[in-house]
């Protein structure tokens, strides 16, 4: 049994990207592995320092997770900032990470491009804090992406370099978590790309969105003028809209479809019709129990606590350790 460890950000409502890139795999992971998922408010600061409402973005993604699937019996849910323990560890790798290292990562150098009136230490210092996250857990295994595979190769860096100082075998390596096949990449709806929240207005389907919003969202969807000859390849555009209907259709859906464009009697808005209803049916389940849960005040708070304390008891025993195995002492 791997130690399986993620955070994600508070900042924005859950996609069908996220549902399809991420959040189905830890769904079956949890019955297998020891896991952690968490929201990381604390990173959140580093690039939005004065949200309008911290609290209800984290617990809108708390419901997000509960409601798509996410057993608090199962896997450990917690908020980020409910475990200050981490913001120890933090201090600790901060003293043995160094500012060239931070400096040359990928992350950094866009984001001070993006930033460029707000460039803090904390985005300097954003490996470490994700070091401490995974090695708090002592993780063998994190479920990233490609964008995170460089944050993961410093958190070996500096969990190797801790055990090297201090002498001690203390931090296991952790490693990606591949997912293989079951990866499905989900498009957005403006003619490029995966599917973002900040790909702009409309580009994402989110689990809470009302149906009248999918119905807009998808009508919307880029198409092009359509093709002129048989079985002629697909522009980005279409092969997106097709991959959508793909992952929430029928396949009897899909094929009706795709004949009609290989011998050229398309009509791109009734296939976005047909692909609204079934969208709209994909994600009514999800939208149900976002506003159950939600409502459920109690619920919430219940397994936020119980997350809280699941989290903090481990973390608290690796503290505990790593302050000894550098020398703190109690007087
Ligand atoms: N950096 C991750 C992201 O932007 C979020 C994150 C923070 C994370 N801490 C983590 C992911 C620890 C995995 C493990 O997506």
């Amino acid at each position: 049994m791997e130690t399986v460890v993620s955070g994600i950000r508070p900042t924005g409502n859950l996609h069908l990207g996220n549902y399809f890139g991420a959040l189905r795999n830890f769904i079956s992971m949890q019955n297998e592995h020891n896991c952690y998922f968490f929201i990381a408010d604390y990173h959140s600061l580093t690039t939005h320092p004065t949200p309008q409402d911290l609290h209800g973005n984290v617990r809108q993604i708390l419901v997000e997770y509960l409601a798509a699937g996410l057993d608090p019996e199962k896997a450990t849910l917690y908020v980020q900032s409910d475990v200050p323990e981490v913001s120890e560890l933090y201090l600790f790798l901060n003293m043995n990470a160094y500012i060239g290292e931070l400096e040359r990562c990928t992350s950094f150098k866009d984001k001070i491009r993006q930033q460029q009136n707000n460039i803090n230490a904390g985005l300097l210092t954003y490996p470490t804090l994700m070091a401490a996250d995974i090695l708090i857990h002592r993780a063998t295994k994190v479920p990233v992406g490609k964008d995170q595979e460089q944050h993961l190769e410093m958190t070996r860096t500096f969990g190797n370099r801790f055990n090297r100082m201090y002498n001690v075998e203390y931090f296991p390596e952790p490693q990606a978590f591949n997912f293989g096949q079951e990866l499905v990449k989900i498009p957005g709806l403006n003619g490029s790309g995966k599917m973002g929240k900040s790909e702009g207005e409309g580009n994402a389907i989110f689990l809470a969105d009302e149906p009248e919003d999918i119905r807009k969202k998808v009508m919307k969807a880029v198409t092009d003028a359509g093709p002129t000859e048989p079985n002629q390849a697909k522009t980005e555009a279409i092969q997106n809209i097709f991959q959508l209907m793909k992952v929430v259709s029928a396949p009897e859906t899909y094929d009706f479809f795709n004949e009609k464009y290989n011998t050229c009697q398309i009509r791109y808005g009734d296939m976005k019709k047909q692909l609204a209803v079934d969208m709209i049916q994909f994600t009514t389940p999800f939208r149900e129990r976002i506003k159950a849960i939600s409502s459920d005040e109690a619920y919430v708070s219940k397994v936020a606590r119980m997350g809280k304390e699941k989290a903090q008891e481990n973390a608290a025993k690796t503290i505990r350790e790593v302050r000894e195995i550098i020398g703190f002492k109690a007087f």
